[in-house]
């Protein structure tokens, strides 16, 4: 079981917490709106869901819908960061299309995809940082032969597919091990966790060892975006 003693492996290397907000729960008649609201209200960086119907039971939404955001966007002062999560089986069609499209981040199954390898340095050659996401019964033996490659690491704390999963406990553990993985690293390593992720359990995963924290429902259902993501970070500043 996750326990105190595990934020030991918290270092004051870690990188600054990003709040990302998952378009999934947002209104997709407004959508542009929506992300500028939630940029407004403070977030770091988008998440964007891919589902394809095929490596997860659900159908969202693809590089046209990025492009069309990214040139939405354009006109804001900064980049808005843009963090694609590949719930797609296969993988490198689609890699060429969202580096296009204005990702900065794109994130893959490795269950889903033929050549690991191949598909991260497809990312990378193409300017963006690359990562592996892990469901919840996914071993993290994967990254075994490719931490070079890996910018990002991803802890699925629900099985992908849907908003609005409960936080599945054990994830914790799993952060905790992913965090002595990049600390051991040395590299410059994000560690990211999706799934059921609200102001009352943000604290837990960060004490784990997140630092870039995925929130879908619990921003996107409240009533006032900025006070719910300020409320995540003053969570986060209690570590
Ligand atoms: C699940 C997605 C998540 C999801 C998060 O397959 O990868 O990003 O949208 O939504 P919440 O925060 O509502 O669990
Ligand atoms: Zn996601």
């Amino acid at each position: 079981m996750y326990n105190a003693c595990m934020s030991t492996q918290k270092t004051t290397e870690q990188n600054e917490a990003w709040i990302a907000p998952s378009i999934l729960a947002a209104d997709f008649a407004r959508l542009g709106e929506e992300v500028e609201n939630v940029l407004d209200a403070g977030a770091d960086i988008i998440h964007f869901d891919v589902m394809d119907n095929h490596y997860v039971p659900n159908l969202s939404i693809g590089p046209l819908v990025l492009e069309s955001l990214t040139r939405h966007l354009s006109n804001r002062p900064g980049k808005a960061l843009m963090d694609v999560h590949l719930m797609v089986k296969p993988v490198d069609r689609l890699i060429g299309d969202f580096l296009d499209a204005g990702a900065d981040f794109i994130t893959f199954h490795p269950e889903a995809t033929e050549h690991i390898h191949r598909s991260l340095t497809l990312v990378k050659e193409g300017g963006a940082k690359a990562g592996l996401v892990f469901n919840p019964a996914t071993s993290l033996e994967y990254l075994d032969h490719v931490m070079e490659l890996v910018d990002m690491i991803l802890i699925m704390s629900v099985n992908p597919g849907f908003g609005g999963q409960a936080f599945i406990p054990a994830s914790l553990n799993k952060l905790a091990d992913a965090r002595a993985i990049i600390d051991a690293s040395g590299r410059d390593i994000r560690l990211e966790i999706d799934g059921g992720i609200k102001t009352e359990n943000i604290a837990q995963a960060a004490l784990a060892g997140a630092d870039t924290f995925v929130a879908g429902s619990a921003i996107f259902g409240s009533a006032d975006y900025a006070h719910t993501i300020t409320a995540m970070r003053r969570q986060l500043q209690h570590n």
